[in-house]
Parts: structure tokens; C-alpha cells; sequence
């Protein structure tokens, strides 16, 4: 069975006068999750920095390519599997880091529901730091799909080891450290409602449960929650300097990516670092407005990584865009805001709806295009849209 088989699942329920539950396009499900998440949390998730010019730009700069399809190749199987780290993949598709992903669920524990859809899609989750449920927990329910801890290094050196070594034994395959958000971006929204959860002792767990963070408590966060709140707000950002690299790079054994880069030249100093991986993003435009889109540096972000494996998020709404940045050079791509909003709407159940319409899309589109692989696919099966 191909991921595209989905659609045939789809028309052969419709022969019963059943039509899928949740949207099977990006517009719909967006409408969908705004009429049922609360609005706080909803603001969080859809908002961004500023204007949000750059998460917009993000999701415009894909309409700028165009696909060109190719004929009398006869794609009757794709394969839309990857290499990552020796780690082999079903499917190029990962999802990314979302702290508060698990407020969106609506039993409060959309972290261990998000790692639910990865045992049963085999789509990786790159779980945040900022969880519901301990990172231990969430590994749990991995299955046999691998799993990635994000870090946001704290200032404790002994802390963010602490982390690293607990992620490494609960089983997670790669750390992808976040270079973009040791302080939070200007964002309107949540500033307009004065709403940042953490402060609001949300999404703490891994801190709380980490024996070196309640070692520097007075009174235990079950005890003191503003206390154990105010503790992580002095912990929480480390301004990273390229002095710190190598220190990084000594606490784990697993594969190490950095998460934020899009410049050529930050590409080539993290490998001369030592990272196994380059993680192309701009946080979805959560962080820093006025930006370029992430789409618009990754060529040079895979040219400057020189084989090293890329890793692609910003601005992905649809198969079509998965299609486009694996044309442009990226190794997986991942996805934000829209498996919060299948999360959201239908649980475990609503990722895998989600997962599942990208992928059916992506494996369409490189059937009827003529794209037989992944290795088919390059910078020539695309071209600028002239507008
Ligand atoms: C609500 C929300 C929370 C996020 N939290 C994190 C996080 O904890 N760590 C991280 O590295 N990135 C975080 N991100 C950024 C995502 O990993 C990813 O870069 C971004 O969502 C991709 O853009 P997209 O939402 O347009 O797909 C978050 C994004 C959203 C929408």
C-alpha cells in the first residue's frame, strides 16, 4: 500500500455516504481548530512574532516553485523513504518541537498523543522540552518509531546535562538543539492577552521532575509552584555563544543537530563543530519578524552543508510543499502548527489524519509528476513561478 492509497480509502467511504471526519486541506482544518481550541492557547499556536509578515512569507515563499512533471516514467511505486543518522525512515516527514503541543490535546496530554501518532505512522516527533508529561513518559509510547529531544539549554550547565543523559537512557535517537529562542520574540497576541503559559507553571515537567533543577529548589515545585516557576524563569534562556559548541557537543554520544540556522556561514561552523546535523528553520516565525523565509535560504543552508543531512521546517502546509523543499535539498521535513491542529481536533487520531493526508498528497504528486524516489527529486524539477 502507498501513503497515496488514502485517497482510494477515502472515495470508497464515500461510496457509503461517509465523508472524512476532519479537513483534508490546510485552510479547512485551520477554521476548524480556531472554532474549538480555547483562545488562549489557540492565539499561541497561530500567532507569531509581529506582524507575522514572516510566517506568512514562510507559507507564500512555496507558491514561488513550481513543480515540473515528467512524463512516461511510469511511477506506479514511490519511495519516499530516508536515511537519517543509520536511522532508516518510511517517509521524509518529522514533527517539529511544539512546546504546549501537549494543551492542545483535549485531555491536556497532547505529548504523549503526538508520540501515539508517531508509533502509528512511523513520523518521527521531535519531542520540545517544555512537555506535559516527562520526556520519559513520552518516549514510552514511541513504539517503534525513533524518537528526537529538543533542548532549550538552560544556564545550568549541570541542568542541561541532566536532561541529555535522561533523554539519551529513555531511548531518543538525536538531540536537536534550539539556537532561536534563549529569549522569546515580540509577539502581539499573546502579549494583547498577557498569556505565556510557562509563567503560568504549564508545560514544566521535564524541570520539575529533573533531580538536578529540584536539587537548586528550596521547597519542591508541588510544595512552591511559583517558586519552582521563578526558578525556571532564571534557567530557562542561555544566550549560546560558538565558544559553547564544544561543550555541547560533549554531552552526548547521540546524534547532535542545531536547530535556527539558515545562514551559509553558521552551516559551515556547526560542522566544523562537530554537529551531525543541520536543522533549517526560523521557529515558523514565532521568533524574529522581518525575516527572510526559511524556504528562501535552505539551497545555500544544503550547499554550505555539504552532505551533511538537513532538516527543513517553516511555512509546510501541504504534500506539495513536502515535495518542493525535498527538491530544494532538504533531508526530512517538518511540520508545526498543522499536527497541532489535527491534535486539537481529533487527538492521536487527528495527527494521524493529518500525517496521513501529507504523505498521501506528497506520494500523488510524485506518482503523477514522474518522481519514482526522493533521488529524483533535485533543484531541476523545479522553477521560479513567474508572477
Ligand atoms: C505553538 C508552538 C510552539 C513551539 N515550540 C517549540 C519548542 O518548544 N521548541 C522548538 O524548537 N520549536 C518550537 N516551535 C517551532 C517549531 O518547532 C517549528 O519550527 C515551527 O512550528 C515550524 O513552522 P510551522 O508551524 O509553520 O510548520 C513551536 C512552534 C509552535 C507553533
Amino acid at each position: 500500500m502507498g501513503f497515496g492509497d488514502f485517497q482510494n480509502e477515502i472515495y470508497f467511504q464515500g461510496l457509503q455516504g461517509v465523508v472524512p471526519a476532519l479537513p483534508v486541506d490546510f485552510a479547512g482544518l485551520r477554521e476548524r481548530a480556531q472554532a474549538t481550541m480555547p483562545p488562549s492557547i489557540w492565539s499561541y499556536v497561530a500567532g507569531g512574532a509581529g506582524d507575522e509578515r514572516t510566517q506568512r512569507a514562510n507559507v507564500s515563499a512555496f507558491d514561488q516553485w513550481g513543480l515540473i512533471p515528467r512524463m512516461f516514467v511510469g511511477a506506479t511505486e514511490r519511495d519516499l523513504s530516508v536515511d537519517l543518522f543509520g536511522i532508516s525512515l518510511p517517509t521524509p516527514l518529522f514533527m517539529a518541537p511544539v512546546g504546549v503541543i501537549g494543551l492542545c490535546a483535549q485531555d491536556g496530554h497532547g505529548d504523549l498523543a503526538t508520540a501515539r501518532a508517531a508509533a502509528r505512522t512511523g513520523v518521527p516527533m521531535v519531542a520540545s522540552t517544555l512537555t506535559v508529561d516527562p520526556l520519559e513518559q513520552v518516549a514510552a509510547e514511541f513504539g517503534d518509531t525513533p524518537g528526537f529531544f529538543q533542548l532549550y539549554t538552560p544556564t545550568d550547565r549541570e541542568l542541561a546535562a541532566s536532561l541529555v543523559q535522561r533523554a539519551q537512557r529513555a531511548g531518543y535517537r538525536g538531540i536537536v538543539v534550539t539556537l532561536d529562542t534563549w529569549i522569546t520574540g515580540w509577539r502581539p497576541r499573546d502579549l494583547a492577552t498577557g498569556n505565556f503559559p510557562q509563567l503560568r507553571g504549564h508545560c514544566l515537567a521535564n524541570y520539575f521532575t529533573d533531580p538536578v533543577f529540584r536539587a537548586g529548589l528550596s521547597r519542591s515545585p508541588e510544595d512552591d509552584p511559583m517558586g519552582a516557576v521563578l526558578r525556571w524563569v532564571q534557567l530557562f534562556g542561555n544566550p549560546l555563544r560558538w565558544e559553547d559548541l564544544d561543550w555541547l557537543r560533549s554531552l552526548t554520544t547521540l546524534p547532535l543537530l542545531v536547530k535556527g540556522i539558515c545562514h551559509p556561514d553558521d552551516v559551515r561552523r556547526a560542522r566544523d563543530g562537530g554537529v551531525d546535523g543541520i536543522y533549517c528553520s526560523n521557529h515558523g516565525g514565532r521568533q524574529a519578524n522581518g525575516g527572510l523565509p526559511a524556504l528562501d535560504m535552505l539551497p545555500e543552508v544544503v550547499a554550505a552543508a555539504e552532505g551533511l543531512p538537513v532538516l527543513f521546517d517553516s511555512g509546510v502546509r501541504s504534500g506539495a510543499d513536502v515535495v518542493k523543499a525535498l527538491a530544494l535539498g532538504a533531508t526530512a521535513v517538518g511540520v508545526g502548527r498543522p499536527y497541532a491542529y489535527g491534535l486539537a481536533l481529533g487527538g492521536a487520531d487527528g495527527i494521524v489524519h493529518v500525517l496521513r493526508t501529507l504523505l498521501a498528497e506528497t506520494d500523488l504528486i510524485m506518482a503523477v509528476d514522474g518522481y519514482p524516489a526522493l533521488g529524483d527529486l533535485g533543484p531541476e524539477s523545479l522553477r521560479r513561478v513567474h508572477s
